[in-house]
C-alpha cells in the first residue's frame, strides 16, 4: 500500500492507503475524499480530478502526457508546475507519502 494524503482546500487532510495499480483518483473516490469529482470516470476527458501536487513531489512523478496537458487547460485555476489529473497518476510503492492539495472547486 502507498499512503497518500489528500488535503482539502479548507486544510482538512485525508490519509488513505491506496493499493498499487489503482490511480490516485480512484484512491480518493473509493474512500469518499470530497473534492475529486472524476466525472468522466478516469478517461482523461473532464479535468474534475485536478489536484496540486506538493512541491517536493513534482519531480518524482511521471511526466504528463500530451492528453493530460491539454485537459488541464480546462481545470479550475491550473498551475503549470503543480497541477495534475489524478486519474492519470498510477499508484506505485514509489508514491508512498505523496501529498496532493485539492483545488477550491472542480469544473
Ligand atoms: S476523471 Fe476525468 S479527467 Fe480524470
Amino acid at each position: 500500500m502507498a499512503k497518500i494524503t489528500y488535503i482539502e482546500h479548507n486544510g482538512t487532510p485525508h490519509e488513505i492507503d491506496v493499493k498499487p495499480g489503482m490511480t490516485v483518483m480512484e484512491g480518493a473516490r473509493d474512500n469518499g475524499v470530497p473534492g475529486i469529482d472524476a466525472d468522466c470516470g478516469g478517461a482523461c476527458a473532464c479535468s474534475t480530478c485536478h489536484v496540486y501536487v506538493a512541491a517536493e513531489w513534482i519531480d518524482r512523478l511521471p511526466a504528463k502526457d500530451p492528453m493530460e496537458e491539454d485537459m488541464l487547460d480546462f481545470a479550475y485555476q491550473p498551475d503549470p508546475a503543480r497541477s495534475r489529473l489524478t486519474c492519470q497518476l498510477k499508484v506505485t510503492q514509489e508514491l508512498d507519502g505523496l501529498v496532493v492539495h485539492l483545488p477550491e472547486r472542480q469544473i
